[in-house]
């Protein structure tokens, strides 16, 4: 039986009610698609509304916490906490917009530095990931556990694709280059969050990205290292939320092999 601490009910709270009106909002995204004006101001509109909903709820239950939050200034923390959210109110902004139903609210809580607690919530398929440290990571109530597989040949990996004129196109193509070549299949599902949570799971082996924010990977990196992967930047350094410019996650068994497969492309 999953834990179910008063932590982890502020924070689903919190998301639970933010993920009613993504998902009643992603209902009308569909009608928005034929219309010349297309549904992008509507969705902005759906992740702003999210995050003042999350805030909200945050805020009532723990008055002193700071925020780091992708759409507003960052709060400081005003108790002796010294503890701060982290907080994606839609991951998977562009799956939205689209109609592609695959998307999350992440919420992490950080102390002195370091997650001790995240939550990733799938409002469409009702996929509930969250850990807190030391006390093991979960998919709604099942423990999770990390994939056991070790032969790179078997595995399934996820990346994030430069987009948009960001990222340097040729370094990613050369990435993707060696481990196509190597593994089972390389997945791109556009929700950094979601690509965690499922290594945490199991159904990815592994993943990698550049470029992304402390809001897109801080309930990730807790839930596969609760699950029993490792995180680390894809130099191998240990990964500063703030600061790292690459994320490389997997589990334990092949995580210098990818690593190495991405230090040298093809
Ligand atoms: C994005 C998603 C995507 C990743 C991008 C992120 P957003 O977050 O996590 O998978 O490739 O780099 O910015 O904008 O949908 O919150
Ligand atoms: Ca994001
Ligand atoms: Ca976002």
């Amino acid at each position: 039986m999953a834990l179910r601490s008063a932590l982890f009910n502020v924070m689903f709270k919190a998301a639970e009610k933010a993920a009613r009106g993504l998902k009643r909002d992603f209902g009308e995204v569909e009608n928005l698609q034929v219309s010349r004006k297309g549904p992008a101001d509507f969705v902005s509109t759906a992740d702003h509304k999210a995050e003042k909903t999350i805030k909200e709820e945050l805020q009532k239950a723990r008055p002193g916490y700071g925020f780091l939050m992708e759409e507003s200034a960052p709060v400081p923390a005003t108790d002796e906490s010294g503890r701060r959210w982290i907080v994606d109110p839609l991951d998977g902004t562009s799956n939205f917009l689209h109609g592609l139903p695959h998307f999350a609210i992440s919420i992490a809580l950080e102390e002195g530095g370091e997650i001790i607690a995240g939550l990733v919530y799938d409002p469409i398929k009702e996929d509930l990931f969250h850990a807190e440290k030391g006390t093991g990571a979960w998919h709604n109530d099942r423990r999770l556990r990390v994939s056991a597989r070790n032969r790179m040949t078997e595995c399934l990996i996820a990346t994030g694709a430069p987009f948009a004129g960001k990222g340097d196109r040729p370094v990613f193509l050369g990435e993707i280059d060696a481990v196509m070549a190597n593994t089972a299949g390389i997945r791109r599902w556009g929700a950094a969050a979601l690509d965690l949570a499922y290594v945490a799971a199991g159904r990815f082996d592994g993943f990698w990205e550049r470029g992304l924010a402390p809001w897109d990977i801080a309930a990730g990196l807790i839930l596969v290292r609760e699950a029993g992967g490792y995180v680390s930047e894809m130099n191998g350094k240990a990964i500063t939320l703030e600061k790292s410019p690459s994320i490389l996650a997997s589990n334990n068994a092949i995580h210098s092999d990818l690593m190495k497969l991405l230090r040298k492309p093809s």
